[in-house]
């Protein structure tokens, strides 16, 4: 071989390795890039979205009294995740809890933690605002998936935090910022109804003495079905073809809680079944927790009269009242800009609602029940009219348009009282001035408390007739979000019994947005199964925050599913225990009025795994049927352990019964 030939082959081998590897890499050069050039949209996090060069406020990042021009900006519990193509070299940045928080009372500190391809390379020191901030330098050779995690301490959500400086040097592909890469399919685990005829809904109601009865029975099952109820108490009416009952009962039970055992009967063309039905007349209202829908998390502010109407035809439907969801509830944003000038009336804002008792009347003849939403302070949170010292007169309104359920969100009260922060006496007092309000209706008006869970409510919500109580800070569509909220109930859980429930927000499935703007839930369907299960054995109202004209089969699928829901409505309304918890699983049970065990094993490790448990850590002995409750299915029996394979962040729903 020449000289020249050897010379040109050597060329040919050259240029073929540089078409073979990156350009990058040929030449290997590394390259910086900013964490805030890349798409932040993907970043989950506790509340709104990420912020790019400017913290949460709008402000320059600020940490410890230093500005950075560069960076980006959450709400802890966050999570970025970055695609690397292992040919990154390092990672650097700043993180800490913004100044700007440092004045608010009460924020809590945070820690940082970063994983590399499902492996923990760094945790942070607590970090707190002014005080304590990270610099952080990684080497990230090989590293394919990055995530960059802030959690709040204790749960603790909504702090600012912020990765200043944050940027990646690399040699091959640019970093992307995505969403985490699932390959969760939305597998429909719910089966159809029959044709035959299976009541669902609550089996128990509580009515007080003396109010007008508003319930419906429902069933599933090919229609007409028509209803029947024996034992019925003079005073009430059934309507057979809906399943409606109306009246009321007052004298001569005016001293005792009377229960009346009824046995309601449901038949079709295909066949009839019964089921007993408990009707508590007596003081207590709400006795299982609240099902429906709520404007909020799809809507919020844009809400108006045919969204509201729309809902309530959907609810029917899509056969979703046919399951027990049955209030159509309106949240901030039906307000007129001002009182009334002679009565001090507040009406509806004009615009969107025209007349709202015509509004609860064509809710009411769907079987359905309309709740409206206020505040104790001056203002709403979206800066509406609240009823601060027009109490009486507010209760009276909504009664006499016909409202059913009243949402009591705390927003500007503090600003009203003498002192700060506010004592227990004050925490408790603006609930108590509503309460009396509302009992003077003589309406059965659920009353829910939305108060973020300031002053440990679940302790005493109940003595001031709370119906629910939230226990935390708004929801939204993330896995931080949601787990952070559903598995950070422990203290409050025990608090939990008819008619008083820890409300851990509306739910996030479906289309949300916050405005006219929706989009799919961020939730994987594996966490969506887990989020519907935790709402169910924590026994929190279930309220639907999307567009119910948009709904897909998964989420129906989510939503219809009886044995599921008969967790959340269970009379007995046990508080759920922890059997175990830890970052990477959680085991929680509810014991059923009918003696049974609902068990659901939580897995919110990074991947699909097994998760076990013996009969004895769940408090029982002997042998028991497993049931799993979303497939509706029995999958065998256990004296000893029970093992299930569950997909990341997924749940197994089960119930134990004990074999006869
Ligand atoms: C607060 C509540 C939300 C919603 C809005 C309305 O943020 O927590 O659920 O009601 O106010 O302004």
């Amino acid at each position: 071989m020449t000289k020249s030939t050897k010379l040109r082959l050597l060329l040919a081998l050259l240029i073929g390795l540089s078409s073979w590897f990156s350009p990058d890499l040929f030449a290997q050069t590394a390259q910086s890039v900013y964490l805030d050039d890349l798409d932040i949209s993907s970043v989950q996090q506790g509340w709104a979205s990420a912020t790019a060069r400017k913290n949460l406020r709008n402000k320059p990042i600020t940490l410890g009294g230093k500005v950075y021009e560069r960076g980006f900006c959450t709400h802890a519990p966050s999570e970025a995740v970055i695609i690397l193509d292992g040919k990154a070299l390092t990672f650097h940045a700043v993180v800490g809890v913004e100044d700007i928080n440092a004045d608010l009372a009460g924020v809590k500190p945070v820690i940082a933690t970063i994983i590399a391809d499902k492996k923990v390379i760094y945790t942070s020191s607590q970090l707190i605002s002014g005080k304590s901030q990270a610099t952080i330098d990684l080497p990230i050779k090989g590293v394919k998936l990055l995530e960059l995690q802030i959690e709040g301490v204790g749960g603790y959500s909504h702090t600012h935090t912020s990765w200043a400086d944050a940027s990646i040097t690399y040699l091959g592909a640019k970093p992307q910022m995505v969403p985490y890469p699932s390959d969760d399919k939305a597998e429909i685990l719910t089966p159809k109804p029959g044709p035959a005829p299976r009541i669902t809904g609550p089996k128990v109601f509580g009515v007080r003495r003396g109010s007008p009865i508003l319930f419906r029975f429902t069933a599933t099952g090919t229609k007409p079905i028509k209803f029947a109820v024996k034992n019925l108490p003079e005073g009430l009416f059934l309507d057979a073809n809906t399943g409606q009952l109306t009246g009321s009962l007052g004298s001569p039970w005016n001293i005792i809680t009377l229960t009346c055992n009824l046995e309601v009967e449901a038949s079709n063309a295909v066949g009839t079944t019964s089921r007993n039905f408990k009707l508590v007349v007596g003081d207590k209202i709400g006795l299982t927790p609240a099902m429906g829908w709520n404007s909020w998390n799809c809507w919020a502010m844009t809400i108006d009269e045919q969204k509201v109407r729309a809902a309530a035809d959907q609810l029917v439907n899509t056969g979703l009242a046919d399951h027990g969801w049955s209030f159509v509830n309106i949240d901030d944003g039906w307000e007129a800009a001002d009182r009334d000038s002679v009565t001090g009336i507040l009406g509806t804002d004009q615009i969107k609602f025209k007349d709202m008792k015509n509004l609860a009347d064509y809710v009411h003849n769907k079987g359905l029940k309309l709740g409206i939403y206020s505040s104790p302070g001056k203002w709403t949170c979206g800066k509406r009219l609240g009823s601060l010292g027009h109490e009486v007169l507010d209760a009276q309104t909504w009664a006499a348009w016909g409202i059913d359920y009243l949402k009591y969100d705390k927003c500007s009260f503090s600003a009203a009282i003498p002192v700060s922060p506010p004592t227990h006496y004050w925490h408790q007092f603006p609930y108590q001035v509503m309460q009396k309000a509302l009992r003077g209706t003589k309406r059965d008006i659920i009353y829910s408390m939305c108060q973020y869970g300031e002053d440990q409510v679940w302790k005493w919500g109940h003595e001031v007739d709370g119906n629910s109580w939230r226990t935390t800070d708004d929801i939204i569509d993330t896995w931080a979000s949601m787990r952070n909220i559903g598995f950070g109930q422990r203290e409050a859980m025990p608090y939990t019994k008819a008619g008083h429930f820890n409300d851990m927000d509306m739910l996030v499935v479906g289309q949300v947005g916050w405005s006219d703007k929706l989009h799919p839930s961020r939730l994987t369907p594996s966490e969506q199964y887990t989020h519907i299960s935790l709402w169910c054995l924590l026994s929190s109202p279930l309220l639907l925050g999307c567009d119910l004209t948009k709904l897909d089969d998964f989420t129906l699928g989510l939503l219809t599913n009886d044995e599921v829901l008969d967790i959340n409505q269970d009379p007995a309304a046990n508080p759920a225990k922890v059997i175990r918890q830890s970052a990477q699983e959680a085991i929680y049970t509810k014991t059923l009025e009918d003696g049974s065990l609902a068990v659901g094993l939580f897995n919110l490790d990074y991947d699909a795994k097994s998760i076990k448990v013996s009969v004895a850590d769940l408090g029982l002995s002997g042998k028991y049927i497993i049931r799993d409750l979303w497939r509706q299915k029995d999958t065998g029996t256990t004296s000893k352990e029970i093992t299930c394979r569950i997909n990341r962040h997924g749940v197994a729903l089960l119930s134990l019964r004990k074999q006869p």
